[in-house]
């Protein structure tokens, strides 16, 4: 049985920021970008953006957070839009089963990325859009998609957090050196990584990632039948590699236990699509050991046991 009655989510979400705000296990925040080390492990939120245009939303709803790797999903969108099925020469679309920053497999697959998601995928991503854009004109146009997908300009980038990664980042730029030099990457390893930093660092409330997911979970619309941000074929690849890659070493685990299409960030975001049903956003900054969110994991393994939704289930 699929839950879709409001009342009856609204339920599911109480119960789920009740047990979370209880666990004493969070995970770790993550403290390789500095500024990011500050962040309250306690913080809980989680907001369904349903198809019938509810937003139901617990815990820390309205607090913002660094959505990181999460803007990978929004960088693939725009670059994919720009370039269309060109920006496969570039980047891969299969799981890489290591960590999100690992270096190993470029150097065996001739600098070519194993997907869109691990950070070298979304470094070529960044330097793809960068082809046709400067890096301010390019960061205005990853921003200015995310502020129209949520229908809120109120969204922005960290500098605080983009000027940490930027002096600390020295493992991207070691990805970035390592592309150019096969070709992958065509601008300056510099300017690439300093637009891919500022993507990273873009700012926004569970409730707006809710929201701002809804063209993933509605066919490329932002409410079913309504207006396109994408088009159809580009969402479902979307949301295939986000099934499959989007939570990198952990993605199997991840489809196992919860079984939607998801994206974490190191911030502790993970944005999740229930196709035709809603998107979902949850938030809690502790990670677990692949660097993925420690409760969010549950939490959402647990909204897909209590609702149903799973695009494994039948409609
Ligand atoms: O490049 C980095 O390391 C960060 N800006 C993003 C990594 C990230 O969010 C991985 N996600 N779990």
């Amino acid at each position: 049985m699929t839950v879709t009655d409001p009342r009856r989510l609204r339920e599911i979400v109480d119960e789920i920021c009740d047990r979370m705000a209880a666990e004493t296990d969070r995970g770790h925040v993550a403290d390789y970008i500095p500024e990011l080390a500050h962040v309250d492990p306690r913080r809980f939120a989680l907001v369904l953006s349903t198809a019938e245009g509810n937003v139901i939303a617990g815990g820390d709803a309205d607090t913002r957070f660094s959505i990181q790797s999460i803007s990978k999903v929004f960088a693939l969108a725009v670059a994919l839009g720009r370039i269309g099925d060109q920006l496969w020469s570039r980047v891969g679309r299969e799981p890489s089963g290591d960590p999100f920053n690992s270096i190993v497999q470029l150097e065996h697959e001739r600098g070519i990325p194993r997907n869109p998601f691990i950070n070298a995928g979304a470094i070529a991503v960044t330097d793809a859009i960068l082809s046709r854009s400067e890096p301010r004109e390019a960061l205005g146009q990853i921003l200015q998609f995310v502020r129209f997908l949520a229908d809120d300009d109120d969204i922005a980038i960290d500098p605080a957090v983009a000027k940490s990664e930027t002096e600390t980042g020295w493992r991207n730029a070691a990805l970035a050196n390592f592309m150019r030099d096969f070709g992958t990457i065509q601008r300056h390893p510099e300017k690439v990584i300093g637009t891919y930093f500022h993507h990273c660092a873009i700012s926004m409330t569970p409730r707006q990632l809710a929201q701002a997911g809804r063209f993933l979970a509605f066919d490329g619309a932002l409410s079913p039948g309504g207006a396109r941000a994408i088009a159809p074929r580009m969402a479902r690849q979307i949301n295939a590699l986000m099934l499959t890659c989007g939570h990198y070493d952990g993605s199997g685990e991840f489809a196992f236990r919860v079984g939607l299409p998801g994206k974490s960030g190191v911030g502790g975001g993970i944005l999740a699509v229930a196709p035709g049903r809603a998107a979902i956003g949850c938030w809690s900054p502790g990670l677990n050991a692949v660097g993925n969110s420690h409760l969010a994991s549950i939490a959402l393994e647990m909204l897909a046991d209590r609702t149903g939704w799973s695009v494994f289930a039948p409609k």
